[in-house]
């Protein structure tokens, strides 16, 4: 499963970066209105952080705005990805686009048939929103699975399930377990997920270990090992 960074904060997404297991982006209009940038700076500056897919999100009403807007954002770096939202005009806006090789995330997504729409609109990404779903007290995972489902039952379909709106760790391993294809993640969540007590109760006590160890420095001793084994030849 591919893991994005949900966030416009350019220190934390240059941080997730950093790591070695980001492999997109997905902003929205709320995320970037949060940390006061200009928005076309802020995408074309995170395009330079990750190399991967960057969602930015349309905001006009109607689709031919959208198209003019989405045509616009995807100008800015091969990988952006216009996000639209899922109502007809949005729908419109992702079969024009994608028809144009344009890579579309069609966001916003809370039952399976909507999501069916918006693969057959030619979506590269569908967004069902888990976090949302579970705070209205119905199954955010459930639906990631239904709509995994039912793309299998279609190999035609392309789109990717991109589980959004996720709220904690236990999330990522339950939207894994069922299938999605990608899960975008908060920053906090991502924190959250190498953390454990033990791991970090295990390793204090092999470094407090170590220092019984006559020989601590690994370089020196491998160093050294490899001046023997040069000698000896
Ligand atoms: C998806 O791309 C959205 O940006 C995001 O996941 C929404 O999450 P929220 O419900 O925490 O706002």
């Amino acid at each position: 499963m591919k893991l994005f960074i949900d966030s416009a904060n350019l220190d934390e997404i240059r941080e997730a970066a950093s790591w070695g297991i980001i492999d997109g982006v997905t902003t929205n209009p709320s995320l970037i209105a949060k940390e006061g940038r200009d928005f076309i700076e802020t995408i074309h500056t995170i395009c330079g952080l990750v190399d991967g897919p960057i969602s930015a999100e349309v905001i006009a009403p109607t689709a031919a705005g959208m198209i003019a807007e989405g045509k616009a954002l995807a100008s800015l770096h091969k990988n952006v990805v216009v996000k639209v939202p899922l109502n007809i005009e949005g729908l419109k806006t992702c079969k024009a686009l994608s028809s144009e090789g344009i890579g579309v995330n069609v966001t916003l997504c809370f039952q399976p048939a909507q999501a069916l729409l918006a693969a057959k609109a030619g979506a590269t990404y569908i967004s069902p929103f888990v976090g949302r779903l579970d705070d209205i007290c119905e199954d955010g995972v459930q639906l990631i699975k239904s709509i995994v489902d039912i793309y299998r039952q279609y190999p035609d379909l392309k789109t990717q399930v991109l589980a959004a709106s996720i709220r904690h760790p236990l999330h990522i391993v339950q939207v894994a377990a069922v299938g999605s294809h990608v899960a975008t993640l908060p920053f906090k969540v991502l924190k959250a997920l190498y953390s454990h007590p033990l791991t970090d109760k295990g390793n204090a006590a092999f470094l407090k270990d170590w220092e019984t160890v006559p020989n601590k420095d690994i370089l020196a001793q491998v160093a050294a090992f490899q001046a023997r084994q040069g000698s000896a030849a």
